[in-house]
């Protein structure tokens, strides 16, 4: 039998990491682990209880107090092969999609004592093998000696795109003028953050995805999988 790998995707917002990721596990019978839903769920929790402010600055020390209570937790679905994420008891999974969480996550997963709770319980998920995890950090931090890594990008204009016509399906009222200014400023903070910023990984595989169509995207992350197999 094949061994079950780790594998790490990271990259920009709204490259298709996520999409890409859930393809592959369920072709190579993996799971697949969404890092950012955490810090979305983190940052959702901050919200609903006053703990950031409309500028982004987080009542740390609130927060600090109580982060070892806030329970994330998700629910597997086996046919999807997906996790769906609850905030204490409550399923999140669309609140924590929403502009509003996407305008203020990155001040949220910026904080060191959020990434070290939410890393430990990445870790824990993923300690079996046989998954697939998208984020920002898991080839560089939470996994660094997963078996294949990917960072991937695409042009600024083609994620906004990508993610505006998402949001319009899911009736979400935004111009795209705002997602993409959402994407900019999220790459921004996402790489000058002091803890773990997102970076490529010395041994990551770039995949630019601009000008791949999905199907041509997975088959050449399938490709390398399969040279990590051997
Ligand atoms: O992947 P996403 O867009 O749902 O992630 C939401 C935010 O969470 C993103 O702006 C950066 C942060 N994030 C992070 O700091 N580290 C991760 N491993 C995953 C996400």
């Amino acid at each position: 039998m094949d061994k079950k790998l780790v594998i790490a995707i990271d990259g920009f917002s709204s490259c298709g990491k996520s999409t890409v990721a859930k393809e592959l596990a369920k072709q190579l019978g993996y799971t697949y682990i969404d890092s950012g839903a955490m810090y979305r769920a983190v940052t959702l929790y901050c919200i609903e209880n006053g703990l950031i402010d409309d500028d982004g600055t987080v009542n740390e020390p609130v927060l600090e107090a109580v982060v070892s209570t806030i329970k994330i937790g998700f629910t597997y679905d086996a046919d999807a092969r997906v996790y769906k994420t609850w905030l204490n008891g409550q399923l999140v999974e669309d609140k924590i999609r929403t502009i509003g969480v996407s305008n203020k996550v990155s001040y949220v997963s910026k904080i060191g004592f959020v990434r070290e709770q939410m890393v430990e319980l990445q870790r824990q998920m993923g300690a079996e093998g046989g998954i697939v995890m998208d984020g920002r950090d898991i080839g560089t931090v939470v996994f660094p000696n997963a078996d294949l890594k990917i960072f991937m990008t695409a042009s600024v204009k083609v994620r906004a795109q990508r993610r505006y016509d998402e949001l319009q399906a899911k009736g979400d009222n935004v111009t795209f003028d705002e997602v993409a200014a959402n994407i900019e400023q999220r790459d921004y903070l996402d790489q000058h953050r002091d803890i773990s910023p997102l970076r490529q990984a010395d041994d990551a595989v770039v995949v630019d995805n601009s000008n791949l169509t999905r199907e041509q995207q997975l088959t050449e992350i399938v490709r390398l999988v399969e040279q990590r197999q051997k």
